[in-house]
């Protein structure tokens, strides 16, 4: 039931998921192999897979969620390999993807450290990562102002707004938690910034 609401309402932010697929687009070379930890309903991957000629593949712990994923993949026409796996122990050999991305997850993750571990091991050399996710410190008022623009009904205006001061803002990390745990994985190069009431994090192999 969650993951029907949740698919229901980032399905009002398709744009936003369309603008971060197209900027993705920008950065990868043809035919990259990409991976999209904990991909939910599948949004960003099926908007990726309409720019161009990349295999995508998307993890996520959710028999529900892979179903849903799966069945948008098929409706829209493109080909994502969705399935069911843990991103602290990803069913992937060493070296594979040239991107991944995890966007609004990583909080979630019961071992997030493992999961920056893997997400280095599974990247290729050279491979970029790019983490977006919620920041500890955001406001509310600055969240208010994010889901007003979500484009909402006012019932799931009001769950949403509840969801981030109830739980979101509970599980995020600071900046300091993010460096923490990112100096325990082995990339070579890391850059956290800020954007609205997240952080952007890239990372490169
Ligand atoms: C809020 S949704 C975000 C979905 C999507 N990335 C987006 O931007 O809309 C969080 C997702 O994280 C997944 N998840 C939570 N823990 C996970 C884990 N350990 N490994 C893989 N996926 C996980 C959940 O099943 C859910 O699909």
């Amino acid at each position: 039931m969650v993951a029907k609401w949740y698919t229901t309402n980032t399905g009002q932010s398709l744009a936003e998921f369309s603008k971060l697929a197209q900027r993705t687009a920008h950065q990868l070379a043809r035919g990259s192999v990409v991976l999209e930890v904990a991909p939910g309903p599948g949004y960003f991957c099926i908007e990726l897979a309409k720019l161009g000629d990349y295999t995508i593949t998307g993890l996520d712990i959710s028999h529900t969620f892979v179903e849903i994923a799966s069945k948008k993949a098929a409706e829209a026409g493109v080909l994502v390999n969705f399935r069911q796996g843990n991103a602290s122990a990803m069913p992937f050999a060493d070296n594979t993807f040239d991107f991944l991305l995890c966007r609004a997850a990583f909080k979630n993750f019961g071992q997030p450290v493992r999961a920056l571990q893997e997400m280095c091991r599974v990247l290729k050399p050279g491979g970029r990562g790019l983490i977006i996710d919620l920041r500890k410190d955001a406001s509310m008022e600055s969240i208010n102002h994010e889901v007003e623009g979500m484009g909402l009904n006012p019932i799931n205006k009001i769950l949403t707004k509840l969801t981030f001061r109830t739980m979101l803002l509970k599980s995020a990390y600071t900046r300091e938690q993010f460096q923490h745990m990112l100096a325990q994985a082995n990339f070579r190069s890391v850059d956290i910034q800020e954007a609205g009431i997240g952080f952007e994090i890239s990372m490169t192999k």
